[in-house]
């Protein structure tokens, strides 16, 4: 295998958006078998860059080298047939048909002699790209939208897979995945890389460029800063390249005087999903809530905001049961709730001062009337806390990329003033410099009296942030570590069903 072959390669790249100039001369190549990855700030381009590459956008200027051959893709149909298959970082599946419907959807076996769907093969293929691939056996019949946000990532990741491409894109697929999932998707793009496929991988977490990357190219507001051998670079590079400047000193949770108690939860179940779940929650405290993909974490943060109802158990807030049949209740009880799919929550055709303001209508609306400078005010303050780019208010949110919609999503619930806050994978997609702002924020809301409940996979974060430290396994909280006491092993291991020193 000629490991120096260039398989693609991109000269002078330019795409502008209304009022953003998203790529800017851009180029770049990707070689066989090697994993390329592509860095940035939320914003930068690289979502652009592999939409382009895939057919799902078109250039405005450039061009577009495949095996030597100059190309342009009007659909990704087109780029699929040519070998590139695409894992979008807003998973584009359909929430009501199954799994396996999706993955060959478009492209379903069929029976010799009538030429009609082979359904057997269907499930058989689909359940076997799971079992070989992932290791996992799930039932592929059911709809997608019954499965947590991490499945949904491999069933986007297994339809690319079934492609057998050249090149694979995968933008940002492990934001959604634990640490184990993601050591099993390294496993399957080393394996490709053997055979000579190659990969270009976007991700905000830096240490997976050490872990998997050949190359990397940073993106910085359109332009592209470099392309290195991973080996010749440091992670403080990777971030001074694309922040423009030295990285933000991480800021140190201060200690919090933890106050009375807010919100108990007892004996809280829903079946086949979390079992006898108990929980106290402090005024002005962090709980950190951690686990693996498909331990009930979010089924349970869930059935406390009222989305999902349990079968058994009792909530008190301050004392009081209540019971929360929907988010309204929820939210009327003081609770927000942060969606580990940024979409769900996301109104996509409204502004953002329009989605940062949604939950907070009381506060804006004036005997029924919106008061539009006090909308923009509210959401001002957050556009520039956390950088949200480009700043423009009126802009819709669906032409925000992926990390600026989490910003968006979070604000929502860091201005509605809620008691008890929610947050499901907080960080999730968002880059290095706006993560030190959402920290800074919250540890911010804690020392104002506010209660937050961080759910997340990513463990050095939780470690660093939670006062507490509850860790689920199959639907039980399994072990409870105060700040200090555990180690990312201990969390692991607990998380796996392990606990070590666990004290539940
Ligand atoms: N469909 C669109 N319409 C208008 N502007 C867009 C559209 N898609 C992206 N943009 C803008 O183009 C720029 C680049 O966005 P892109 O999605 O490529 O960023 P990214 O590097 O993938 O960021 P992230 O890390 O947040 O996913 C951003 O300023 C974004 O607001
Ligand atoms: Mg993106």
């Amino acid at each position: 295998m000629n490991k120096d072959k260039i398989v693609l390669k991109i000269e002078k790249l330019s795409k502008r958006f209304p009022g953003v100039q998203a790529l800017q001369s851009i180029d770049f190549d990707l070689k066989r078998g090697e994993v390329h990855v592509l860095l940035g700030e939320n914003g930068a381009g690289k979502s652009t860059l592999v939409k382009i590459l895939s057919g799902s956008l078109l250039q405005d200027s450039g061009t577009i080298f495949l095996d030597g051959e100059k190309v342009n893709f009007f659909s990704p149909e087109e780029a699929q047939n040519r070998g590139i298959a695409m894992v979008y970082q807003e998973l584009d599946l359909i929430p009501s048909i199954s799994i396996a419907e999706n993955i060959f959807l478009g492209r379903y076996p069929l029976k010799k002699l009538f030429g009609i769907i082979d359904w057997r093969q269907v499930y058989h293929e689909a359940e076997k790209i799971f079992k070989e691939n992932f290791n996992l056996e799930i039932d592929v019949r059911r709809e997608v939208k019954r499965f947590g946000v991490a499945i949904q990532q491999l069933t986007a990741i297994a339809r690319a897979l079934s492609q057998n491409p050249k090149v694979l894109i995968l933008d940002e697929p492990t934001s959604a995945l634990s640490p184990l999932e993601c050591q099993q998707l390294f496993k399957i793009i080393r394996n490709l890389k053997k055979r000579g496929v190659s990969i270009i991988f976007i991700s905000h977490r830096l240490k997976e460029t050490f872990e998997i990357g050949d190359r990397v190219t940073i993106l910085r507001n359109g332009e592209k800063v470099n392309t290195l051998l991973v080996k010749d670079v440091s992670e403080q590079d990777l971030v001074r390249m694309m922040l423009g400047r030295e990285a933000d000193k991480e800021t140190v949770r201060e200690k919090t005087s933890v106050g009375d108690e807010i919100l108990r939860v007892k004996d809280l179940t829903k079946e086949g999903m979390f079992y006898k779940c108990n929980l106290r929650l402090y005024q002005g405290e962090i709980l950190g809530i951690t686990g693996l993909m498909g331990a009930g974490r979010t089924e349970f943060a869930k059935s406390l905001f009222g989305v999902l109802n349990p079968d058994k158990g009792e909530v008190y807030i301050q004392g009081r049961r209540v019971k929360i049949r929907s988010p309204k209740d929820a939210i009327r009880a003081g609770i927000g709730y942060l969606n580990e799919n940024r979409m769900e929550g996301l109104v996509p055709f409204l502004s953002i001062a329009g989605n940062i303001t949604l939950a907070s209508l009381n506060y804006i609306c004036k005997m029924g009337l919106l008061m539009k400078d006090k909308e923009k005010s509210i959401s001002k303050r957050f556009v520039d806390e956390l950088e949200i780019h480009p700043p423009e208010l009126e802009r819709e949110v669906r032409y925000f990329s992926g990390g600026n919609q989490q910003k968006v999503a979070l604000s929502r619930w860091l201005c509605n003033r809620s008691k008890i806050l929610i947050l499901d994978e907080p960080t999730r997609g968002i880059d290095v410099g706006a993560k030190e702002e959402v920290f800074r924020l919250m540890s911010r809301l804690s020392k104002e009296g506010i209660s937050i409940i961080m759910i997340s996979s990513e463990m050095p974060e939780v470690l660093r942030m939670a006062d507490r430290i509850l860790v689920m396994h199959k639907g039980r909280f399994v072990a409870e570590y105060k700040r200090g006491e555990a180690t990312q092993e201990d969390l692991l291991l607990a998380a796996a069903g392990g606990e070590k020193n666990a004290r539940i």
